[in-house]
């Protein structure tokens, strides 16, 4: 069975919310919790898929707890062909519509280039209202975008249905 690692950078607690559902719903998905739980490069080794979550901060920045992480595969250029990966994370449509969850588009342009098939888990950006996001491909986010401030009512709806996409979409 394929084995599942959530890594969630969440600086308010929205973004690990919905990683905790999404360990719910895929059985036996470890939890790494960026800020409490990451030493190094190597954790992502174990898994053959991996669920990638940070909020959008500052402008279009990713969460404090993914910028050394980040930095580092820049850096190393690890391996990761083979490795499945799919995207999510929280933000402001309303207070931030120049930069609408733009760290999933940041986040996959980098693990695109350390050789992971991150052509997972796209959703369709109709329901929401912003202006430019980084993340947004075609009419697609290239991930799962929550927005609690706005549309918390949307919340668990999007992640059930985005569970049941990717594993569809992975086959697991
Ligand atoms: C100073 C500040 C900057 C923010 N910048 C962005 C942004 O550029 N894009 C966005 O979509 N959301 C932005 N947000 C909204 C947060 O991403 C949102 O509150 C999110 O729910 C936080 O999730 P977390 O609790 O998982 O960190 C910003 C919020 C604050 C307070």
């Amino acid at each position: 069975m394929a084995k599942v690692g959530i890594f969630v950078g969440s600086s308010g607690g929205v973004t690990l919310g919905v990683a905790e559902k999404l360990q719910e719903l895929f059985d036996g998905a470890e939890l790494i919790n960026m800020e409490e739980d990451y030493d190094d490069l190597s954790q992502f080794d174990e898994f053959d898929v991996l669920l990638i979550g940070s909020s959008t901060w500052g402008q279009g920045d990713v969460q404090r707890d993914w910028v050394d992480p980040l930095y580092e595969m820049n850096n190393d250029e690890p391996d990761f062909s083979g490795k499945k990966v799919a995207f999510f994370g929280a933000g402001d449509q309303k207070s931030h519509p120049e930069e609408f969850v733009t760290a999933l588009g940041k986040m996959k342009d980098i693990f695109t280039k350390l050789g992971a098939d991150t052509e997972f888990g796209y959703t369709s950006v109709d329901g929401y209202s912003f202006k430019y996001s980084y993340a947004q491909k075609d009419s697609n986010f290239c991930g799962l975008a929550i927005d609690e401030i706005n549309q918390e009512e949307l919340t668990q709806e999007r992640v059930e249905n985005w569970v049941a996409q990717i594993k569809k979409e992975m086959g697991i």
